[in-house]
């Protein structure tokens, strides 16, 4: 590891994932107008996140992060914005009431672009094409045209991040997240099913809560009135993120500037590659995808290059094994941290071990995989005597038929009916709740 951090030092190493542009002076053209705007979030945020990391990984309070595997430009509109908001904040308010958890939220929102892929190219028939990557690197469409990596699409990507950003603010803070407003956060297409209703009974209770505070003069509190919410993705794209880099001006430390959070994901996790390079040196939380793959001494490696003065609301664990293969890796690994005293947050990724292909070509998700991921993560740490802290979900407030399963369950054959996802399938409003129900009543026993 070199000793010295700048913002580009991350170039010197070797870097998996980037897109080939055929036109590098425009993409440097496209780099320096980044830098030259106004970041999306501010330093002391960035740090306020990780206190409440700090929270969690300190058993105080659960971690909920979720939003779309890939945002892209066409699925963008006030509606999914707030749809997806609401369902998260349903999670977030069973969790808090059933499990009396204080729940930290963070949305894939306002910037999850791009995507890791598995080969660079992809063949249908006798076409060879580059992959897609992502709306923030090239479009879907299966033609040469449209697979070209284009700088102007980063700029896209940032004025869509700041517009959901600033959406997002608004429904955090201007009377939407009220939670007066409980009642209001059900979706319509879900109002008929068990879920809505077991929702509702809890909303009941809430309301009888708040009145009940309101006699007793207690209703003043503004997080009553407001949530706190943070933003992440992955950061994959290092040109994209560099132009982000600034200097704290209280602190003199540098942050990533693009979210509130920042995470690398389980193809680009290399202690010595650019992805650890590039997010060693700036001080926002960060995210660290842990796969079967994960060796014992590589996480030590990686805890002692991005977590040096091990702090407790740095670094996030993201454990994604794939159901019935929990047990089989992360005993071992959470047996090694506690053994070096390491301080890290624990969090599932229930989704990315459990993708599948339907028998109709479909790329999906078995709910109960889902939860049977969940379950063993709280199992291995319930057993290990470590805290089980959060859950990363890949979820929409959209009617989606995406992942099969669920209360209201979703079939192979009608995963065709509403499949929108631009990269991996998503719970829908739905499923998330129905999980948010399982891991409160698993938190609630935890406590006991
Ligand atoms: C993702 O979170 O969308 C992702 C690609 O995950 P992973 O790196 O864990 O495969
Ligand atoms: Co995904």
């Amino acid at each position: 590891m070199s000793q010295s951090w700048s913002p580009e030092s991350w170039r010197t190493k070797p870097v998996q994932q980037q897109p080939e542009y055929p036109d590098s002076a425009r993409l440097q053209r496209v780099e320096q107008t980044l830098a030259g705007f106004p970041p999306l979030v501010f330093a002391g945020e960035a740090r306020e996140l990780r206190r409440q990391f700090a929270e969690v990984s300190e058993g105080r309070a659960f971690l909920l992060q979720g939003g779309d595997c890939a945002e892209s430009f066409a699925e963008f509109s006030t509606f999914k914005i707030r749809d997806t908001f609401k369902v998260l904040l349903q999670m977030a308010i069973v969790m808090t009431f059933a499990a009396g958890c204080p729940v930290v939220k963070v949305g894939r929102m306002a910037g999850q672009f791009a995507k890791p892929r598995s080969a660079g190219d992809e063949t249908i028939g006798d076409v060879t094409l580059p992959s897609y990557r992502g709306d923030i690197v090239n479009g879907i469409g299966f033609d040469g045209q449209s697979r070209v990596p284009d700088p102007e699409r980063l700029l896209q990507a940032y004025h869509q991040s700041t517009a959901s950003l600033n959406l997002l603010r608004a429904f955090a803070s201007g009377g939407f997240a009220d939670l007066h407003q409980v009642h209001q956060w059900n979706l319509d297409f879900i109002a008929s099913s068990a879920i809505a209703e077991r929702y509702s009974q809890l909303a009941d209770r809430i309301d009888e809560t708040l009145a009940f505070m309101r006699a007793c003069g207690l209703d003043s509190a503004p997080q009553l009135r407001e949530a706190s919410f943070f933003t992440a993705h992955e950061a994959l794209l290092l040109n994209y993120e560099q132009a982000f880099v600034r200097q704290d001006s209280l602190t003199g430390g540098f942050y990533d500037c693009s979210a509130h959070m920042l995470w690398i994901g389980d193809r680009t996790r290399q202690p010595d590659g650019a992805h650890v390079e590039f997010l060693r040196g700036v001080g926002n939380p960060i995210g660290v995808k842990v796969g079967p793959t994960t060796s014992s001494e590589d996480l030590i490696r990686l805890l002692d290059i991005l977590n040096p003065d091990n702090d407790p609301g740095r670094l996030n664990l993201i454990v994604r094994m794939g159901a019935g293969k929990v047990g089989d890796h992360l005993p071992r690994l959470v047996q090694t941290v506690e053994r070096e005293g390491r301080k890290v947050l624990w969090s599932s990724d229930p989704m990315h071990g459990n993708t599948i292909k339907a028998s109709s070509g479909y790329k999906t998700r078995d709910f109960a995989q889902i939860l049977a991921e969940v379950r063993e993560f709280f199992q291995v740490h319930k057993a290990e005597g470590t805290y089980a802290g959060g859950i990363h979900i890949e979820m929409t407030g959209q009617n989606v038929t995406e992942c099969i399963g669920g209360a209201r369950p979703i079939s192979e054959a009608g995963l065709a009916d509403r499949y929108h996802t631009h990269c991996d399938p998503r719970l829908n409003a739905d499923q998330s709740l129905e999980l948010a129900f399982l891991i409160a009543e698993t938190l609630k026993e935890a406590k006991r």
